[in-house]
């Protein structure tokens, strides 16, 4: 349902855990979107609560604090703070951006959690549970790996599998180990506190019934659970860091991490509003919607709504859940582990000031209907094409022919031709059709009809050509019909200032200064008359640069040294051969020698004939690395050589011996050398 239907929003963004700093997959998976709808909600005078902060607990925290050698307190408020800052940096306008390891989000947790088991809203069982003997501990979710059943993935987490996104129990996992040691768990029995989503099931389908609107992706992920059939939950964990349950018989248990960061929502609100913030998650009249990546749907469309139906203390459920797809990178699905992402605050420090761009092209290209991907190459094609050449053009091109031709106030308009009436008419349909996009979570759509309004602005000026008006005006002393043109692109300014600051908030701000134009209010876009005759303008540049090759081709060189890093990383190493006693290695005569020459072999792609001083002799060696190394680059290199290898006839020449070769990182042949000060002949023992 539209907005219009309720007296204010409550827009939610995914808790992020703090375990890690974030990259461009987050902020095209979810935050974008959202700040975009938020914006475009506050330009048309909604009254939103825009709210997020990080998920502070379950293993992902304290597993990244073994990974760190720390605890988990000082792993959250570190990225706690670099997290809270990227956003800031990129104009994410949350409303309030806090944690869930505040004691105010403890309490309200415990209080969620106690109001349904007072309500006999859970079942409580013992179950076998995955143990870790060495380590002494249950292991919960992403404590145990193994194998995916449904893909095969060799790494699936005892809570989800992140190659084929299926969501698994512990107990489905094919040869499970343990995080902790990598050691085969044994079960244990422990008890647990279960939301029965069986028995909740048909509220559940209700409630969705109710949205035949929600996404595709969204809806189809939904119906599959539901059809599968929803299974009791585990809503406590055998951990000890999180939210302890508060029941006199749970000693060193806490929360499960999925039961307490939904309700951040919550609690967040009440630290932003104070004693209205019951309001806006009570309230008929209230709207909720939760924006997230594809892999937190299950836990926003029924596990979440489940328990606020449970509660029943609140709205029940979110009015959409507008979920988008992954982003991937340069054909690689983006890894924290293989650092194969681009982070946000590395990209703040190679491109200081150009948020917008990374905002343009990740909304551009946004993954909302399918996975989507993120390349170097697009992102300097949609800067250089689209912000600089449609939408900084147009701007440029309005504002200098104004100032050059009128000074620094908005010309005076003349009598309107016909030209003039229809691009007003055109433009006056732009904020309807952009807001119905926005108001259907068509993110990519809306930008699209944003740089429309631009190109119209081009043709425009195209057609008018209001410089060649200039010199027959200024000739015949009348520049009205220049004047006239210019007024009306400076209107389109104005209106795209309106237009682009949800999308482009940096560059909006910029545009606003420059037009001394402050308004937001969306319905005034379109508006012919936005900027009165007089009005002051000032030139403060271009609002986009061009990106040059080097620039961009520095990033996919850094890609491509990370790629190679990683290889190097998994490169399985060649297995032990079979054992040999000292004799057998004693018979091996490894020494020394110089190349003292070096020559292709003519006809031959692979070898080199080498000439070799070995301080017994000169001698020559044929060695296939005639595709690694070039001769002259080999003259005086100290090598390492198998002498008494038998003799063996090669491209009609004769090998004496064999030089031995490691493969490095690029999979090319290097010498292994010596260090300072061994001479020739000297043996290798
Ligand atoms: O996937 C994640 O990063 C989770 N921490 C998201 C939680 S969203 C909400 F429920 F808090
Ligand atoms: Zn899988």
């Amino acid at each position: 349902m539209s907005e219009t239907n309720f007296a204010r929003t409550t827009v939610t963004a995914a808790l992020i855990y703090a375990n890690g700093p974030i990259h461009i997959g987050h902020l095209a998976g979810c935050y974008i979107p959202a700040d975009i709808y938020v914006r475009y909600l506050r330009a048309k005078g909604h009254d939103v609560a825009f709210i997020s902060g990080t998920d502070e607990h379950g293993v992902p925290i304290t597993i990244r604090a073994q990974k760190e050698g720390t605890t988990p307190q000082e792993v959250v408020d570190k990225y706690y703070v670099q997290i809270r800052d990227s956003f800031r940096d990129f104009g994410i306008s949350f409303d309030i951006y806090s944690r869930t390891s505040k004691p105010e989000h403890h309490e309200m947790s415990q209080d969620i959690f106690r109001q349904i088991y007072d309500k006999g809203g859970f079942v409580e069982e013992v179950t076998e549970q995955y143990f870790d003997e060495k380590a002494g501990q249950f292991l919960a979710d992403r404590y145990i790996i193994g194998t995916c059943p449904i893909c095969g993935n060799e790494n699936a987490y005892g809570d989800q599998c992140e190659r084929c996104g299926s969501t698994l129990s512990p107990t489905e996992l094919i040869h499970p180990r343990s995080a902790l040691s990598g050691e085969k768990p044994v079960m244990k029995p422990t008890k647990n506190w279960y939301l029965p989503l069986d028995q909740l099931q048909p509220q559940l389908q209700a409630y969705v019934d109710t949205h035949p609107e929600w996404k595709t992706n969204v809806a189809g992920q939904v119906r599959s659970w539901l059809t599968e059939g929803l299974k009791p939950r585990a809503m406590t964990r055998d951990l000890d860091w999180g939210i302890k349950v508060p029941l006199p018989d749970a000693e060193g248990k806490v929360l499960y991490v999925w039961f307490d960061a939904p309700i951040g929502y919550i609690t967040f609100t009440k630290e932003l509003k104070g004693d209205g913030w019951e309001g806006w998650w009570k309230a008929k009249d209230t709207r909720l919607v939760h924006f997230i990546g594809k892999d937190n749907i299950v836990f926003h469309c029924l596990i979440f709504p489940a328990m606020l139906m449970a509660d029943g203390r609140f709205i029940p459920g979110a009015d959409n859940v507008p979920a988008n797809e992954f982003m991937n990178l340069e054909g690689d699905k983006i890894s924290t582990s293989r650092n194969w992402a681009v982070w946000l605050h590395e990209y703040l420090e190679q491109f200081p000031g150009k948020q917008d761009v990374l905002r343009y092209a990740l909304t551009a290209n946004g993954p909302e209907t399918k996975d989507s991907e993120f390349t170097w190459k697009d992102f300097q094609t949609r800067n250089n094409s689209e912000l600089v050449g449609i939408l900084g053009n147009f701007i440029n091109r309005a504002i200098v022919l104004t100032e050059k031709n009128f000074g620094t106030a908005v010309p005076k308009r003349g009598i309107l031709t016909e030209i003039d009436q229809s691009f007003l008419t055109d433009l006056a349909a732009f904020p309807a059709k952009l807001g119905e996009s926005l108001d259907n979570f068509r993110f990519r759509e809306g930008l699209a009809l944003l740089m429309d309004v631009a190109r119209l602005g081009n043709k425009y000026l195209a057609e008018t050509e209001p410089w060649k008006a200039l010199k027959t005006d200024r000739a015949a002393n009348r520049p009205e019909r220049a004047a006239t043109v210019l007024n009306l692109a400076l209107q389109l300014s104005a209106t795209l200032s309106i237009l682009a600051e949800p999308f482009l908030p940096f560059s909006a701000e910029k545009l606003r200064g420059m037009l001394n134009f402050n308004e937001k209010n969306w319905a005034k876009a379109g508006h012919p008359d936005l900027l009165p005759e007089g009005h002051p303008i000032e030139n403060q540049g271009l609002l986009f640069q061009k990106l040059e090759d080097d620039v961009i081709d520095a990033q996919v060189q850094k890609l491509l040294d990370t790629k190679k890093m990683n290889e190097l990383a998994t490169k399985a190493p060649a297995p032990q051969k079979e054992i040999i006693g000292y004799d057998d290695f004693a018979k091996l005569d490894l020494r020394i020698a110089t190349i003292v020459a070096a020559e292709v072999v003519p006809k031959s792609k692979k070898l080199l004939k080498l000439t070799l001083d070995t301080g017994l002799d000169t001698r020559t060696v044929l060695s296939g690395i005639a595709e690694h190394v070039s001769p002259e680059t080999v003259i005086g290199k100290q090598v390492t050589l198998l002498a008494n290898l038998a003799p063996r006839p090669m491209m009609g020449l004769e090998s004496q011996g064999m030089i031995l070769m490691a493969e490095d990182r690029d999979g090319k042949l290097q010498f292994l050398q010596p260090g300072e000060g061994v001479w020739n002949g000297g043996t290798v023992s």
